[in-house]
């Protein structure tokens, strides 16, 4: 035998023995285990027929008690006192005993065993159980803390709620396997996290529309103060927790984290004032949501159910606290005073926020507050003031009402119901971002009295748009939509909900509808109409009617003689499809009456604000085109170093308003016109410019109730709301042709509204080629005498007016830099018109008489973004304040490289008139080129020389190195600044060298370029 087979032998044979002796220990583990089952049966049903004989017994004990003798009484008496005892052993006992579960358990679970049979585990189960509260706490501390203070997006905070749903719906399920183990959680605490998990799951579904923006602060910052509480009393139950275990005292499921504070000792006083400030918060954000749900335009169904939640968790949790404080107030009353004989209570019931049960016994001896609980208090009640105190005005109630009454005032959102209730047979839908969409419509729906029908204008953002199927339900029906584009052939702001249904409802059945389109566009744009067209299409497509042919409006021509001349044509087209006739009445008709105010409250009155009343006043974020924030300038400087034009850098300093912005983006900034302008206006028109006024819409069920927000004086509206230097448009003069006294200016003003070949040129020689405002109108026909408020009603909205970042949050992101030339011109009539928001511009100076000038402006997102990679290439071309985004660019690739990133080549064109003049940004693209931000740097000086040199030019001279990079470098290519013709003639320029080096033919080039646009690498800023 081989000497290593005996080993083997050897090794085996002990294995062998051992594995007989396992499989002994096992079967006696089986034999146990079955034992201890009939064991925990027995005791089950023991206890079971204990509980049934003890009751049959007490029975007993009181029919015998009638007519005892004194010492038998005594027996039965000792008898009683037992019986009562018996059902807390039975508990005890039943704690080591498997249980059913509970409804709520059987559901989430189904009948899987949960009980704990050993003290350890339970102890480590509860154990667990603290810890998942306390690390959940911190983590959603942190995510509030975040979402408030540093990042808002939807989807943050949707995670956050999540999070809390998570939170309290595995709390729920924890809590019931406590309770099947013997802890006393119960009443209200526990309905407490079912309410909760309810409420977070319904803020998760809320939309996020400007009700959501308006709570969505006091929601995080509520979310962080009670993360904040939680902690605190985590700390606090681990405190008394380890004092009842130090006194012995403690219940089996008490065990919790370990550490003890010895100024928790007075832990609930402590925490009361914590607690009661919690709960008055819950009622504070009920009371704003219930008035928010009174608001005209909340519609969302989440409002009203977290207002109800939060008035739950209110009442539960302050009735339930002050029974807490009532109990441990009786409770010191009759206790007795040595700590050996203090009550054990159940911390364990202490759980949300505290419990019905008392705090832990404590010596009376001992004074109510220690010097540590005072001085912890009094720094975090001195933290949080100092925290309210350094916001502006942050403990104001917010102001819900919301008062700009150019808000629709009405939650209908059918427009069909609408219609059929009054009685309207025409909509004029508009897809609109600067009012001249809207404002066709608003003529066209006006138009339809004329002949015999009623029309509504409407944003389709507001209404349902899928009902369109169902306009034929009204008799002789009509949908127009006068449809603006926007970008790269995009839908405006307000339609892109509708684009998005018409692009997705493939199955949708619109065979009853009649229809007609409007484009409002420019043909200087790529895209040009691609809006109107796209919709006019789909619309076909989906079986709809087409019942006039689609318009095509170019605002780089005259838009408004394309839309008369279109109108002229469509209105007879209607009355023959429906075979109605016009009835001729051409008279005026207003939308608005006036109404005078004598004695209203100044503090209710608008002076300039373009959302809520006093918004300016009160600055709340969050801050967009309805909640415009009023940034301070801290930098105004003139750019240019010689010539007649004014260029400027302006800063908006945006600290503390939790605006955010990325490179590329545009702010808006809501300019104010002219005083002088405005002053003049008044005394042309003979009135008292600070009179108090509102223009209320006749028409009761319309959703625009003032033309602008009412009440305010002629003074704020002439001065921030209307806009009184661009020419009138020919229905404003068709209007105000009835105040001419002179037949002869009567006369001009109709025909220039009319769509005869005369008064088109009329309107376009006299209005437009002269660049005549309303003022110039009024000066040049002195017989003109309209009422103010008339032309206040007539007169379009003043426009936000857009500037393309010309900074870098990464560098800047507390201030906000503009690049702008200030507009100034001579008409013909020899008149100088200004730009109305550069001129005011120019003259915000940092202080103005002690006090910072302020911008009210608000972010709009764009599409011009830096390559995702770093890496990638730039090609940037941006002659005059085109050049503008391309300093955040320069500023952002320039910070990536200090972070120690690799970036690609960046390339800039920049084109000005004269080097010495308005080489704008000279220092700082010179010093960007010599520290390699920039690797080139080309300027066309357009007029240094006979032969005018522009941006193409320098492309066109760089083409081989500008090829390779698009080509085979994959860079992405910029333009910003004149839309008209500089942005064509690059493109142009971009098709002749793809055609000389690239050998393709002048489609294919084209082609070429038009591929880089949709894959991103071909983007374009441009404004005409
Ligand atoms: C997306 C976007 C980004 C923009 N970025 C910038 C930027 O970074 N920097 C910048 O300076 N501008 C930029 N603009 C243009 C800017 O928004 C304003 O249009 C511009 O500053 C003029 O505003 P204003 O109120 O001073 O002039 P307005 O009062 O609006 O007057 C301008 C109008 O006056 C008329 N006009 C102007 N010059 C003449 C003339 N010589 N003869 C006859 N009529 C004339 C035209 O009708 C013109 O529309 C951008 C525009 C858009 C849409
Ligand atoms: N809507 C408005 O109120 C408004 C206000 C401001 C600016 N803008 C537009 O914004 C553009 C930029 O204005 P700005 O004052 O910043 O620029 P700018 O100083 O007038 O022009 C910048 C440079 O571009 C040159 N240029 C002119 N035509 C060009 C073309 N077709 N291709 C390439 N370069 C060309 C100019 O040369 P020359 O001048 O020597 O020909 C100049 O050297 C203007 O063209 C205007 O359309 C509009
Ligand atoms: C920044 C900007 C981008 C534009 N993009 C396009 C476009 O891609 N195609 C087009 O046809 N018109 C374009 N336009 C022109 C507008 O559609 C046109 O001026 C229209 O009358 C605006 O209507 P609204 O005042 O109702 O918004 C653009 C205008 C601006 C200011």
């Amino acid at each position: 035998m081989p000497q290593g087979l005996g080993v083997v032998l050897e090794e085996w044979k002990c294995l062998d023995k051992e594995y007989q002796q396992l499989q002994e220990t096992h079967r006696m583990y089986l034999q146990k285990l079955d034992e201890i089952s009939k064991l925990q049966n027995n005791c089950s049903s023991s206890i079971s027929s204990q509980r049934k004989r003890l009751k049959e017994v007490s029975h007993l004990v009181e029919k015998c008690s009638k007519g005892a003798s004194e010492e038998d009484a005594k027996t039965l008496d000792e008898i009683n006192e037992k019986i009562k005892m018996q059902p807390n052993a039975f508990s005890e006992m039943e704690a080591f005993l498997p249980k059913k579960n509970g409804l709520y358990l059987s559901l989430v679970l189904g009948h899987v065993n949960v009980t704990l049979l050993s003290k350890q585990s339970k102890f480590a189960y509860k154990d667990e159980y603290e810890k998942f509260k306390l690390y959940h706490t911190v983590l959603l501390m942190l995510f509030s803390f975040i979402c408030y203070f540093f990042v808002s997006y939807r989807f943050l905070d949707a995670i956050l709620n999540f999070l809390l749903v998570w939170y309290y719906c595995t709390l729920t399920i924890r809590e019931s396997i406590l309770i099947t183990n013997g802890s006393r959680i119960k009443g209200w605490w526990v309905f407490h996290h079912y309410i909760s998990a309810f409420l977070s799951g319904v803020m998760l579904t809320w939309p996020d529309g400007n009700p959501y923006k308006i709570f969505r602060n006091q929601f995080l910052a509520y979310s962080l103060y009670q993360s904040l509480v939680q902690c605190l009393q985590c700390y606090y139950q681990s405190g008394c927790l380890y004092r009842l275990r130090a006194l012995g005292e403690r219940h089996n499921m008490d065990l919790t984290v370990e550490g003890f504070q010895s100024w928790m000792w007075k832990g609930l006083t402590f925490l009361l004032p914590f607690l009661f400030f919690g709960h008055f918060w819950q009622l504070f954000n009920s009371l704003s949501l219930f008035r928010m749900a009174q608001l005209s335009d909340c519609k969302e169904w989440q409002v009203l159910m977290c207002g109800l939640c939060f008035l739950i968790l209110f009442m539960g949790n302050f009735f339930t606290t002050v029974a807490v404080v009532r109990h441990k107030v009786n409770s010191r009353n009759q206790k007795p005073k040595s700590i050996g004989k203090a009550k054990s209570v159940n911390m364990t019931d202490m759980d949300a926020e505290t419990s019905t049960h008392t705090e832990p016994a404590v010596d009376e001896e001992e004074p109510l507050f220690s010097n540590l609980d005072l001085f912890l208090f009094s720094l975090i009640v001195g933290l949080v003031i100092y925290w309210f105190m350094s916001r502006k005005k942050p403990e104001q109630i917010p102001e819900f009402k919301k008062l700009d009454t150019t808000a629709p005032t009405t939650r209908e959102t059918s427009f069909i119901e609408k219609m059929k209730k009054t009685g309207k047979n025409i909509i004029v839908f508009y897809g609109s971002q600067t009012g001249t969409g809207e404002e066709f419509s608003n003529r066209l729906s006006k138009d339809a009295q004329r002949y015999g029908m009623k029309g509504m204008a409407a944003d389709p953002e507001e209404y349902e748009m899928g009902e369109l199927a169902r306009l034929s339900e009204i008799k002789n029906s009509l949908a127009i939509f006068c449809m603006a584009t926007y970008g790269e052939g995009d839908p405006t702001d307000n339609a892109q909900d509708f684009y998005d249904w018409l692009q997705e409802n493939d199955d949708e059945d619109l065979s009853g509808l009649n229809y007609t389109v409007f484009a409002l566009g420019n043909k200087t744009y790529e895209h040009y109409n691609a809006m109107g067209k796209y919709v006019d299409k789909r619309l076909e497509e989906l079986g709809a009617k087409r019942i006039f042919d689609l318009g095509l409006g170019d605002d780089d021509g005259n838009l408004e003689e394309d839309f008369v001349s279109w109108r002229e044509q469509f209105w007879p087209a209607v009355c023959e499809h429906f075979g109605v006739e016009a009835l001729g009445d051409d008279s005026s008709i207003r939308q608005y009456e006036l109404k005078e105010h004598t004695d209203l409250n100044m503090n209710k009155v608008y002076t300039g604000e373009i959302g809520r009343l006093k918004s300016f006043e009160v600055q709340k974020p969050p801050f967009d085109s309805k909640n415009p924030f009023l940034a301070p300038v801290t930098v105004n400087r003139r750019l240019n170093k010689g010539g007649n034009r004014h260029l400027m850098h302006l800063e908006l300093d945006i600290t503390g308003s939790k605006i955010r912005y990325e490179s590329g983006d545009h702010v808006a900034v809501f300019p104010t016109n002219d005083s002088a302008l405005v002053n003049k206006l008044g005394q042309i028109l003979g009135v008292d410019l600070d009179v108090v006024i509102s223009l209320n819409n006749l028409d009761e069920e319309s959703n625009k109730k003032h033309p602008f927000p009412c009440p305010t004086t002629y003074r704020t509206a002439l001065t921030h709301y209307l806009d009184i230097t661009h020419p009138p448009r020919t229905n404003v003069l068709y209007e105000l042709a009835q105040y001419a006294s002179d037949p002869k200016d009567q006369e001009n003003m109709r025909k220039m509204a009319s769509s005869s070949p005369e008064g088109k040129a009329l309107y376009q020689s006299w209005v437009l080629g002269a660049s005549r405002n309303i003022l110039a109108i009024l000066e040049d026909m002195p017989s003109l005498k309209p009422p103010v408020d008339h032309l206040c009603e007539l007169l379009p909205r003043l426009q936000a007016r857009y500037y393309s970042i010309a900074s870098s949050s990464k560098v800047h992101p507390n201030s906000i830099h503009i690049c702008a030339v200030v507009v100034e011109y001579e008409t013909v009539t020899g008149r100088i018109n200004k730009g109305v928001a550069t001129n005011w511009l120019k003259n915000k100076l940092v202080t103005d008489n002690g006090h910072k000038s302020t911008v009210p402006m608000y972010i709009r997102k764009s599409q011009f973004r830096l390559p995702f990679k770093t890496t990638n290439p730039v090609i940037m071309i941006g002659p005059g304040t085109g050049i503008a985004p391309f300093m955040g660019f320069i500023q952002e690739r320039g910070w990536l490289k200090q972070q120690g990133k690799e970036v690609g080549e960046t390339v800039m064109f920049f084109g000005c008139r004269h080097k010495n003049e308005d080489y704008i940004y000279q220092e700082e693209l010179e010093e960007a080129e010599k520290n390699g931000v920039l690797t080139q740097l080309n300027v066309a000086f357009s007029r240094d020389q006979e032969q005018k040199v522009y941006v193409q030019h320098l492309l066109k001279k760089n083409k081989e190195h500008i090829w390779k990079l698009i080509h085979s470098d994959n860079a992405h290519i910029y333009v910003c600044g004149d839309a008209k013709n500089m942005a064509k003639d690059v493109q142009t320029a971009l098709h002749e060298i793809g055609e000389e080096l690239g050998g393709m033919t002048r489609t294919q080039a084209t082609d070429y370029i038009k591929k880089l646009m949709t894959k991103g690498r071909y983007s374009q800023d441009v404004w005409s």
